[in-house]
């Protein structure tokens, strides 16, 4: 599955792309902030390729001018020990640091929620970040989402340690309506 968008390529992760994903994700203010470690060398990197990223629903999120991943996007139908009911599921994502502020996971957020709510029939989608987490917040509050609730003491078992989080959602109804607004707006 392939997904494009005005600017970018959302595309399944390949095993070449183990030395740039390094890259993007040695990066101490990129994978903590979402709830993972820092990569230590390129084969960690390929092990994540082989792993996580291979999973149904992980796209590389590429520039359309060189199909050269900049981040990472996915829909998850589970978190921790949680598995989402029939129609639900989370939506993940990271940019790499060079690439921040060009307003990027918006458009692969828009492009992959549009796959989501229309193709797999979702009712709603969840998305969640850390409560010190404001560029995710300012993200998430732009592509759409609404707050739900705040958990406390949220496990994050890649790192360790317990941190509150904050879990927004939009649903199927909230996203049509996004989507009136937009084609108005055009
Ligand atoms: C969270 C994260 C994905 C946000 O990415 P980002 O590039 O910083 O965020 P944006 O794409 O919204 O860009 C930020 C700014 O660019 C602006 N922008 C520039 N060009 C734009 C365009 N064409 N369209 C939309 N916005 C654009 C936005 O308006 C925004 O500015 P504002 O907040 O002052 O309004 C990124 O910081 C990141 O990966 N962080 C580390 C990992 C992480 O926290 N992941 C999320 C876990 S929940």
């Amino acid at each position: 599955m392939i997904i494009t968008t005005p600017r970018l390529i959302l595309r399944p992760w390949k095993e070449e792309d183990a030395p740039v994903l390094y890259k993007l994700a040695k990066d101490p203010d990129v994978g903590p902030a979402a709830g993972w470690p820092a990569h230590q060398d390129e084969k960690e990197s390929l092990r994540i390729i082989q792993t996580v990223f291979s999973k149904p629903e992980n796209y590389a999120i590429c520039l359309k001018e060189n199909n050269q991943p900049i981040g990472a996007i996915s829909l998850l139908s589970s978190r921790n020990d949680h598995i989402y009911p029939e129609g639900e599921c989370e939506i993940g994502f990271w940019i790499g640091k060079p690439y921040w502020g060009h307003g990027y996971v918006i458009e692969a957020s828009k492009a992959l929620l549009a796959h989501g709510f229309e193709e797999l029939g979702m009712k709603t989608i969840w998305c969640g970040h850390y409560v010190n987490n404001a560029k995710s917040a300012r993200a998430q509050q732009k592509i759409g989402f609404v707050f739900d609730h705040t958990v406390d003491h949220m496990p994050v078992p890649l790192l360790n340690e317990y941190r509150d989080e904050i879990i927004n959602r939009m649903t199927f109804e909230d996203w049509k309506k996004c989507k009136e607004q937009e084609d108005q707006a055009v």
